[in-house]
C-alpha cells in the first residue's frame, strides 16, 4: 500500500529572536494536526521545530504535491502566524510570502520534502531538519551517505547496494535539472554539488530498483521574494536499512561537521552542529547552524516515533569540532571565508557605501 510522507517547514516567528520556537506555536501546530488526523486526511503525523522553524511531519495516501495537505499546512502556519503575532514574536509570518494560499505552498515560502512510497516490510526514515543554512547543506551529506564508500561501507560489501544511487541535482538559480549516476559519474556530478549555492541534491534513487532513496527541499527563500527575508533552513527525509544505506550510515557524515552558509543574517560560513531537537536553539552569534535528526519506523503509514538520533553522546566530539570550527571562523569577524562573498550575503550595504564614495574612486 502506498504512502505519502510529507514534511512542510516554515519559519512563522522566533523566539527569543530567531533563536528558538515558542510552546505555544508547538501546540497551535499540534491542534492542526490532531483536527486534521481526525478528519482522516493525514494517516499520523509529528510536530516539532529545529531553531525557530515549525516541522510538520505527515502521513497520508493523497500522494505528493496533494492541494488539501498542502493547504492544510498552509492554514497551520497562518493559524500560528496569528499566535506569533499574538505574543509579538520575533518576525511573525516571516516565511510567508503570499497572501493568500493558491494549491501548492513550493514558492509561497515554506520548505517542501515529499515521498511517495511502497512501504516496506520495516521502514525506516530518518528525517533531517536543518536551520540557520541554505537548501544545498545536505549535498555533502547526501554524497557521503550514497557515493562515498569512505562513509557507507554497504555500497561495496552489501550486495543490494552495490550498483550504486543515482542524483537529482537541481540548478537552483535557472531551474533546471540533469540525473548523475555513481559511481561512474562522481567527477561530474561533483563539479556542479560541491557549488551548493547554486545546485542542490533533490532526490536519490536506488539504481537497481528505481526507488527513491532521499529527498530534500530545495526552496530558496531569497530567490523566490526577490529579497532576504530569512533562511532557507532546509530539510531532508532519506529511508534507511535493506537496500538502503543502514542508520549508521545515514548519521555517519554528521560525526565531522561540514561548514555550511547560512551563519548571522545569512550572510556568513558557520558548522552545521549535529544536536538534539532541545539543544537546537541557535544563540552564538545565531548560531552556529544546526542540524536534528527525527527516526521513525512507519507502520502502515503510522509515525512510529521518533527517536531524536543526536541525542547520543557519539556525537560529542563532532559538537566539540563544531564548536572549534566556530571559535576559528569567528575571529575573522567582517572578513571571508567567515563572512560570504559580497555577490552571496544576504545582507549588505554596498549599494550605499558605493553610492556615497562615488568619485572617490580613482584609476590606478
Ligand atoms: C535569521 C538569522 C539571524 C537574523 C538576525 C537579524 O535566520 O539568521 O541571524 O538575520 O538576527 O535579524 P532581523 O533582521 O530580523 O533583526
Ligand atoms: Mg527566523
Ligand atoms: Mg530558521
Amino acid at each position: 500500500m502506498k504512502v505519502t510522507l510529507s514534511v512542510i517547514k516554515a519559519d512563522i516567528g522566533g523566539y527569543v529572536g530567531h533563536s528558538s520556537m515558542h510552546p505555544e506555536l508547538l501546540d497551535k501546530g499540534e491542534k492542526c494536526m490532531a483536527a486534521a488526523k481526525k478528519a482522516g486526511l493525514l494517516i499520523d503525523y509529528h510536530v516539532t521545530r529545529c531553531g525557530d522553524d515549525l516541522q510538520l511531519i505527515m502521513t497520508h495516501r493523497q500522494g505528493e504535491e496533494d492541494k488539501k495537505i498542502h493547504k492544510l499546512a498552509w492554514d497551520a502556519f497562518v493559524d500560528c502566524t496569528n499566535v506569533a503575532k499574538k505574543l509579538k514574536l520575533h518576525g511573525a509570518g516571516q516565511d510567508m510570502l503570499a497572501d493568500a494560499f493558491s494549491g501548492n505552498v513550493k514558492g509561497m515560502g515554506p520548505g517542501v520534502a515529499e515521498m511517495e512510497i511502497e512501504e516496506r516490510e520495516a521502514e525506516t526514515i530518518i528525517i533531517f531538519m536543518a536551520d540557520k543554512t541554505a537548501s544545498g547543506a545536505w549535498n555533502l551529506p547526501l554524497y557521503e551517505i550514497f557515493a562515498d564508500p569512505f562513509n557507507t561501507i554497504g555500497l561495496v560489501i552489501a550486495s543490494n547496494m552495490h550498483s550504486g544511487f543515482s542524483f537529482e541535482v537541481h540548478d537552483v538559480k535557472e531551474s533546471k535539472k540533469i540525473v548523475f549516476n555513481a559511481p561512474e559519474e562522481i567527477y561530474d556530478m561533483l563539479v556542479f554539488i560541491g557549488g551548493p549555492t547554486r545546485y542542490a541534491v533533490k532526490a536519490v534513487y536506488h539504481r537497481e530498483s528505481g526507488e527513491i532513496a532521499a529527498v530534500s527541499s530545495t526552496q530558496k527563500l531569497a530567490l523566490i521574494a526577490g529579497r532576504y527575508v530569512g533562511k532557507d533552513d532546509p530539510v531532508c527525509i532519506v529511508r534507511s536499512q535493506g537496500k538502503f544505506p543502514a542508520v549508521g550510515e545515514v548519521l555517519e557524515p554528521f560525526a565531522h561537521p561540514h561548514i555550511v552558509e547560512g551563519w548571522m543574517r545569512g550572510s556568513h560560513n558557520g558548522p552545521l552542529m549535529p544536536v538534539a531537537v532541545r539543544e537546537s536553539n541557535p544563540t552564538r552569534f545565531d548560531g552556529p547552524p544546526r542540524v536534528i535528526a527525527a527516526g521513525f519506523q512507519l507502520s502502515n503509514g503510522k509515525l512510529v516515533g521518533p527517536l531524536d538520533m543526536f541525542d547520543d553522546p557519539a556525537f560529542d566530539n563532532a559538537r566539540q569540532e563544531a564548536r572549534d570550527i566556530a571559535d576559528i571562523l569567528r575571529r575573522h569577524g567582517p572578513f571571508e571565508p567567515h563572512r560570504l562573498p559580497l555577490e552571496e550575503m544576504e545582507y549588505t550595504t554596498m549599494p550605499q557605501v558605493m553610492k556615497k564614495l562615488k568619485g572617490r574612486f580613482k584609476d590606478i
